[in-house]
């Protein structure tokens, strides 16, 4: 049977939850029919938008929806080509496909393991009508030259904002600094709804079309708000809308962004701190955070010099009860897109280095220091150090 998370005494991750969220969800329980436009989901879209800045913001089912509904409104026709990076997860693909387009695979730059827009400037083409970024683990990178990149074509930058809740560059929310944007509350992702999602859009004509879309393809945002006096089919659309339960669950744990920010940050900065001996023997890279960015810390890793040690560094991890994992496998070298897509290995070779050379450390709020002491003593062994 595969390893899961509770198999091991420190997990990869762990979600925020208190006694408040709990009590959250039984009072939504006891609070109406549970749907996706009930009073948890009209707050917590209120909160989003307040706390991020932006024009609209809908709770969607999972952070796949979320990037589901975004390239639908966006839209998309048959032959436009949207550049995305490779090292990501299958959802920004498949969303591309799914509204008719194609995605364009261009490489990430080796610091922030980011999209680069050198590389996205590459695989510009005159079908080009989107880019889209993601912000791996939390932090931004290149989000100016992107931007300007995407103005000066007339073509919408996106952001795959899974990671990066809580995150901001230069002051601004990070999910804001797209025409739209998608994050998670999966399982894993800084707040926890098990499966959930949130779009964000700072464009009131991209906002219109989402709603109807979300809403089953018709005006029913519209009638709920008093402005037509039935809802009526309007454009071809589906249901992304998050149950209330879940809503409320999410929205308890909202008030708390920046404690889980902080507290995420606290253990990440210990592990740069306790691994920069091993860093400055060349034995492993740690993250960069480029200046004006404050992350969302999502995600804590570390590159070894070679996947063999990064296997095998993974492998002692979790042979002493610590969860240990790498991320992404480069969508460009998967069977669907060598199959259909024609990519092959030596597209993005940062992005295939990388991904071979990744592991990542637990982080979660309630990692005590005692546990990530274990984590950093096992990895300062693993490469012949004593305790730090
Ligand atoms: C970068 C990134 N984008 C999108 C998603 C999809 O989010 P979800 O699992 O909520 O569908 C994930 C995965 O969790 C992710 O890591």
């Amino acid at each position: 049977m595969p390893a899961t998370s509770t198999t091991y005494a420190i997990p990869l991750h762990r979600p925020p939850f208190e006694d408040a969220d709990a009590h959250a969800v039984v009072a939504a329980l006891n609070d109406g029919l549970l749907t996706g436009d009930g009073a948890a989901n009209q707050r917590l879209a209120q909160a989003a938008q307040r706390t991020l800045g932006c024009h609209r913001a809908y709770a969607t089912p999972s952070g796949t929806h979320a990037l589901e509904l975004m390239m639908r409104a966006l839209p998309l026709a048959p032959g436009d080509e949207v550049i995305c990076p490779s090292f990501t997860f299958v959802s920004v693909a498949n969303a591309i496909i799914l509204a008719g387009g194609t995605p364009v695979f261009a490489d990430i730059e080796a610091a922030t393991l980011n999209l680069d827009p050198a590389s996205v400037q590459q695989r510009l083409s005159p079908r080009t009508r989107a880019i889209v970024t993601g912000h791996y683990g939390g932090i931004a990178f290149g989000l100016e030259t992107l931007e300007s990149l995407a103005s000066s074509r007339g073509i919408a930058l996106l952001e795959d904002a899974a990671h990066a809740l809580g995150g901001t560059y230069r002051g601004r929310a990070l999910g804001t600094w797209g025409r739209a944007a998608a994050f998670s509350f999966h399982g894993t992702k800084n707040l926890v709804a098990g499966e959930g999602g949130l779009f964000v859009t700072t464009d009131a004509a991209l906002a219109a079309r989402a709603e109807i879309i979300r809403e089953k393809g018709t005006d029913r945002s519209r009638f709920l708000r008093g402005d037509v006096d039935r809802y009526t089919w309007q454009a071809v659309g589906s249901s992304y809308l998050m149950s209330d339960v879940l809503a409320a669950l999410v929205l308890a744990q909202w008030g708390r962004i920046d404690a889980i920010t902080a507290a995420r940050r606290e253990r990440f900065d210990r592990y740069q701190q306790a691994l920069a001996p091993l860093a400055a023997a060349g034995q492993v890279t740690r993250p960069i955070v480029p200046e004006g960015c404050e992350p969302a810390y999502h995600v804590y890793f570390v590159l070894a010099d070679a996947k063999a040690t990064r296997d095998r560094l993974a492998a002692w991890l979790r042979e002493r009860g610590i969860e240990a994992s790498s991320h992404f496998v480069p969508l460009h070298l998967s069977p669907y897109a060598t199959n259909t897509l024609g990519t092959r290995p030596g597209l993005c070779p940062i992005t295939e280095s990388a991904a071979d050379r990744l592991v990542r450390l637990p982080l979660y709020p309630a990692l005590s220091p005692a546990d990530q002491q274990t984590v950093i003593d096992a990895v300062s062994a693993f490469f012949g150090r004593s305790r730090t």
